[in-house]
């Protein structure tokens, strides 16, 4: 095994230890943070909302997240599911329901942000974190076509260790098929140029994800990332 798949396993498992073990996981895209001191200030993504899962029959979440060094996970979610969905939309049938959340120091409690909306198959939701100098949180801002639906700020004095997409079935199987989709405009900032941050970048079912860097490692961009359909069935 290369050093950069350990490297890429190590921030996959890092992001995701902070889950209950119940939870299942389908395909993904991740990198790691870069080189310590350095860290990820800013990360946005863009979910081209695809359809529901066939059939909906459990709560599937949609999310990029990021791992922090507190242990916290910053994860703003797209939230599928029977009857009324989690982060306070009711019942959105075969749409989305679309909040900011922070999955707080080793899964002791699920944070929900100040907001919510729902989103349709074919809507762009943004979910943008950025660390807040003034503060020294972490913000979260979730837009769907543009528009601010949800906020909420944590991880105080805690930086990112990494950044992944997730389609996450919660409390085990089944959660139907997942279409494929695609993350668009992932732009993120570092603290500091790392022209290698790219390197470790991996996962599994996906395609795309190609990174390129305007100006020598400090703002690095990706146009697209595919997830490929996923059957939790
Ligand atoms: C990230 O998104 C925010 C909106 O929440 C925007 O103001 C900022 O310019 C974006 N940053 C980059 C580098 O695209």
């Amino acid at each position: 095994m290369s050093s950069a798949t350990s490297a890429m396993k190590l921030a996959l498992a890092s992001l995701f230890v902070a889950h209950a073990q119940a939870n299942s996981f389908g395909n993904s895209w991740s990198l790691p943070a870069p080189s310590s001191p350095n860290y990820i200030r800013v990360a946005n993504s863009t979910l081209i909302v695809p359809d529901a899962p066939n059939p909906i029959v459990n709560e599937l979440a949609l999310w990029t997240g990021m791992g922090m060094s507190n242990g916290d996970l910053v994860q703003s979610v797209t939230i599928n599911q029977p009857g009324d969905a989690e982060g306070g939309c009711g019942n959105v049938g075969s749409d989305y329901c679309v909040v900011a959340s922070t999955l707080d120091d080793g899964a002791s409690g699920q944070s929900i942000g100040n907001g919510h909306g729902t989103a349709s198959p074919g809507d762009s939701v943004m979910f943008s974190y950025i660390y807040n100098e003034q503060t020294s949180n972490t913000d979260q801002y979730a837009y769907i076509n543009g528009n601010l639906v949800s906020t909420y700020s944590s991880s105080n004095g805690a930086h990112a260790n990494g950044f992944g997409t997730a389609e996450e079935c919660q409390d085990g199987t089944p959660c139907g098929v997942v279409p494929q989709h695609q993350w668009t405009d992932i732009t993120f900032v570092l603290n500091e140029p790392d022209e290698s941050f790219a390197d470790n970048a991996g996962g599994n079912g996906y395609s795309g994800g190609y990174m390129s860097t305007p100006d020598g490692g400090t703002t690095w961009y990706v146009s697209t990332v595919t997830i490929d359909e996923y059957d939790f069935s």
